[in-house]
Formats: C-alpha cells, sequence, structure tokens
C-alpha cells in the first residue's frame, strides 16, 4: 500500500494513511512527539468528520479507528519500512493540510496556556468551591473530551469521594461515561441492565481505567468499586434485588441517574400497542420505579440526587416518534412531581437533563438521515454536535453541591439546537427513516 499518493486528498485516503501510521510508527504510548500527536489528530478528525460505516451507518469512533489499524498493521506487517511509511505519512498529511503544522503549534500553545491557568484557578479556590474551576476550562475540556478514557475536567477530582451512585443503563453509550466521569470524581457506582456479561466487562474497564489513573493511584481500601447488576427496569421485584445488591455491596445510594431507554423510529399508525408500551415501560415506567426505590430503601432518611435523562424530541416533536416523546414528556413531568414532594421531607433534588443531538451514540446515526444531521449541525447556534462528555459534566454538576439549590429542573443540553433546527429534514428526510 502507498501512502505517498500525490493524488488530490480525499477524506479516505487520509484515513489510510492515519491508519498506516499508527500500525507501524512507534508505539504511541511511548512516544509523545509531536508526529505521533498529530497522526492521533488526524485519527481523531476521521473520527468526528470521516465517512460513515456503511453497515452500522455511523462513524467509527477513535478507539474503532486504532482497533482497526493494528488489525490491518497485523495482515500488512513488513510491505513498508517504518521510516519511509513514517515519512510518507507525513508528506501525504502534510500536501492535505498544509497548515496542520501550524494548526498543531496553535493548539499546543492554548493548551499549555489552559493548564496555566487552570492550576492558578485551582490554587485560587483551593478549599473553598469543591466543584467549579473555570468557565473557559469548560469549554476547553468539553471540545477536547471525545471518548470515555479522558479524565479531564473542571471539578474537583474528590468532589463525591465515598457517595454511590446507580446508573440504570450504565454499561454502555452516554451511561457509561456518565459512570465512569462520576468515578473519576470518587464515587462508587453500581450499573443495571438486562446483560449482565456486557455489564460485566464494562465495570472492568470502568475500574481499571479509574483506578490505574496515575492521579488515582490508591490502596485497595481508596479502590473506586463499580458493581455490575443485572435487572430490567421493568421488572420491579428484580430491580428491588439488584437496590438491596447495591445497599449489601456499597452500604448508601446518594445518586440515582436514570438512564436505561429504549427507542426506534415508527409511524404511529404502525406501531403496536406492545411496542408503545414496551417504550413507555422502558423509559417511563423504569425511571419511576428505580426513584421509588432509590427513595424508600435509602433516600428518604439520608437524602440524595436523581437525575433522569430525558430529550429535547418532544420540545418541538417530530414524526416517527410519538413513543419517545410521550415517554420522556412523561419522564419530565415526574422529575417536577418527585422534586416537589421529596424535597421537604428529606432535601432529595430530582432534576433531569433534556439530552439534544450527541455524535456518536446509537440514537444519533439511527434516528436521523444522513442529510438531516448535516442541515442541522450548521443550524446549532454552538455549531457543533455535542458529545457525551457535555451530558457527563451537565450529570456531575447536577448532582455536586454546585447544584444543592436546583430541583425540579429540565436542564436542556444541546448547543441551543432546539431553538433553531425545528423541522429539520421535516417532512421527507424523517420520514424515510422508518423500515415499518
Ligand atoms: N419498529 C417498530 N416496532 C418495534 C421496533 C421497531 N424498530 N422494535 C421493536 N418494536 C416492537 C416489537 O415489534 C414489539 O411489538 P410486538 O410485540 O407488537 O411485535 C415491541 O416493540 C417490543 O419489542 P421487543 O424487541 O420484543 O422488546 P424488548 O423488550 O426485547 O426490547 C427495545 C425493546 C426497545 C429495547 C428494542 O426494540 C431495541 O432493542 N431497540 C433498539 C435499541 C435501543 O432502543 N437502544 C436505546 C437507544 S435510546
Amino acid at each position: 500500500m502507498s501512502v505517498s499518493s500525490t493524488e488530490p486528498s480525499s477524506i479516505d485516503q487520509q484515513f489510510q494513511d492515519a491508519q498506516t501510521y499508527i500500525q507501524i510508527g512507534p508505539k504511541s504510548s511511548q512516544d509523545s512527539s509531536n508526529e505521533t500527536k498529530l497522526a492521533f489528530y488526524a485519527l481523531f478528525k476521521q473520527a468526528s468528520t470521516g465517512p460513515l460505516d456503511e453497515k452500522k451507518n455511523k462513524r467509527p469512533g477513535m478507539f474503532d479507528l486504532v482497533a482497526r489499524a493494528k488489525y490491518d498493521a497485523w495482515k500488512k506487517l513488513g510491505q513498508m519500512s517504518k521510516t519511509d511509511a513514517m515519512k510518507a505519512y507525513m508528506d501525504t498529511l502534510t500536501a492535505q493540510s498544509p497548515d496542520w503544522r501550524q494548526w498543531m503549534m496553535e493548539h499546543n500553545n492554548k493548551k499549555k496556556q489552559q493548564q496555566q491557568n487552570e492550576k492558578r484557578q485551582e490554587q485560587k479556590l483551593e478549599g473553598t468551591s469543591p466543584i467549579l474551576l473555570t468557565a473557559s476550562a469548560t469549554m476547553a475540556k468539553t471540545q477536547d473530551t471525545t471518548t470515555t478514557s479522558s479524565s479531564s475536567s473542571v471539578f474537583k477530582s474528590d468532589c463525591l469521594k465515598g457517595k454511590v451512585a446507580i446508573v440504570t443503563g450504565g454499561g454502555s453509550g452516554i451511561c457509561k461515561d456518565i459512570t465512569l466521569y462520576l468515578m473519576q470524581h470518587g464515587c462508587h457506582t453500581a450499573i443495571i441492565s438486562r446483560n449482565l456479561e456486557k455489564l460485566q466487562h464494562s465495570a472492568q474497564e470502568l475500574e481499571s481505567i479509574v483506578n490505574n489513573n496515575a492521579n488515582n493511584s490508591q490502596s485497595s481500601d481508596n479502590k473506586v468499586r463499580c458493581v455490575p447488576l443485572s435487572a430490567d427496569v421493568r421488572d420491579y421485584a428484580k430491580l428491588e434485588l439488584a437496590f438491596d445488591q447495591v445497599l449489601s455491596q456499597l452500604g448508601r445510594i446518594d445518586i440515582l441517574i436514570n438512564g436505561a431507554a429504549g427507542n426506534f423510529l415508527a409511524p404511529a399508525e404502525k406501531l403496536s400497542p406492545n411496542a408503545f408500551r414496551t417504550v413507555l415501560e422502558i423509559d417511563t415506567f423504569g425511571t419511576f420505579y428505580a426513584s421509588k426505590l432509590a427513595y424508600v430503601k435509602y433516600m428518604k432518611q439520608h437524602g440524595g440526587s436523581i437525575v433522569n435523562l430525558s430529550m429535547t424530541l418532544h420540545h418541538q416533536a417530530m414524526p416517527l416518534q410519538v413513543h419517545a416523546g410521550c415517554a420522556k414528556s412523561a419522564i419530565d413531568a415526574m422529575t417536577k412531581h418527585l422534586a416537589v414532594e421529596w424535597g421537604p421531607t428529606s432535601r432529595v433534588r430530582v432534576n433531569a437533563i433534556a439530552i439534544g443531538p450527541i455524535e456518536g451514540t446509537e440514537g444519533f446515526s439511527r434516528l436521523m438521515s444522513k442529510e438531516a444531521l448535516e442541515q442541522m449541525r450548521r443550524k446549532i447556534p454552538i455549531q457543533r454536535w455535542g458529545t457525551v462528555r457535555d451530558i457527563s459534566n451537565a450529570v456531575l454538576y447536577l448532582v455536586s453541591d454546585a447544584a444543592s439549590y436546583v430541583t425540579g429542573t429540565v436542564l436542556t443540553v444541546d448547543g441551543g439546537a432546539v431553538y433553531t433546527t425545528g423541522g429539520m429534514g421535516y417532512p421527507e428526510s424523517t420520514m424515510k427513516m422508518s423500515k415499518l
């Protein structure tokens, strides 16, 4: 395979070049040269703007790209010397994007500056606010955060130390990142969903990320735990057993994140009664069951914080989503009802997050056509898609002491999309997406 092609650059070529670099270039973990960083930025760029994986109808994530590159390396090793490949890769990259180096330099300088500012702020705030560092840091970190492995945060790393959170649906997607982020701030977690094997794998992965992190190299007593527990949120009796397990293994339930959800696109006229019921049962009933259990079993006596994951789709309404829109509207209503009912007795706070378009999630590519997505991105006031870390940051804010006077709120996290993207792709593009 030649990587020194002088053909006009195409995204596919650049993607292949990045793969080639990774497969024969220096080991990323040991090499922090600009070249290595550059290659990873190229990969990152591909992960966010590159070609869609036709089969999955989504862009491959950063880890997919690296895994694929490693597989390719295994297949192609030996066809080209490492030095030649390196040089060819850099030439191609430079030819394609002459301003890459300049961009990298500026980016590195900006990052250094931010780190210095943050350090200064942290020193200033040490011992006063447990939570927030700087608003500009928030922006920078959010922009940089792309994968579940990032531990960067504007919150103090011990702001949830010793607390315990249950995250339903915490084994994958946005909820997995939320779980990781809570753990990175000192919180033990229990993740609950149907597939125990998947949960066990995720729990192991999360514990190893958090506890092996250099900043967090603690004695075994201080290790942050993630307990995987299998239960369908629609099954109150099984869910109760899971909550009992959390109490017996972790001793408390300070935080509940209601993230388990189910969705698909379907026209109302073809939606079976069971299909409608299924989504309401997972989303709305599941949220109620888990909230009630958390309250009765622990929070009523000790206080706590509940965050329900809602969406913005019913704020504007859209076709093919009557089931999900109804389920999430009910969750928004439940948030307010429970907030006013449970606040006076034990200061339990109940809030929700209305999630806008988040790139890389299952729903993102599945629930909208490519054309509608591109049209929509251009209309978002903040001019980018949301990231899972945007949601994790909002969750952390709501469960932290910084939000101790916030309850019954549905916090919209969508870059302002709800104000400007109404009707995007409507009706043609959206209506085409259902298989029914
Ligand atoms: N379009 C229309 N109806 C659908 C559907 C679709 N894409 N997917 C499921 N249904 C219907 C089923 O036909 C069934 O109704 P029926 O008994 O009248 O035929 C009903 O919904 C229940 O589906 P089933 O798959 O048996 O239920 P489940 O409890 O095993 O799973 C979901 C429910 C929602 C989790 C499942 O449909 C699913 O895997 N969805 C995609 C993944 C997902 O939702 N991820 C979360 C993203 S937010």
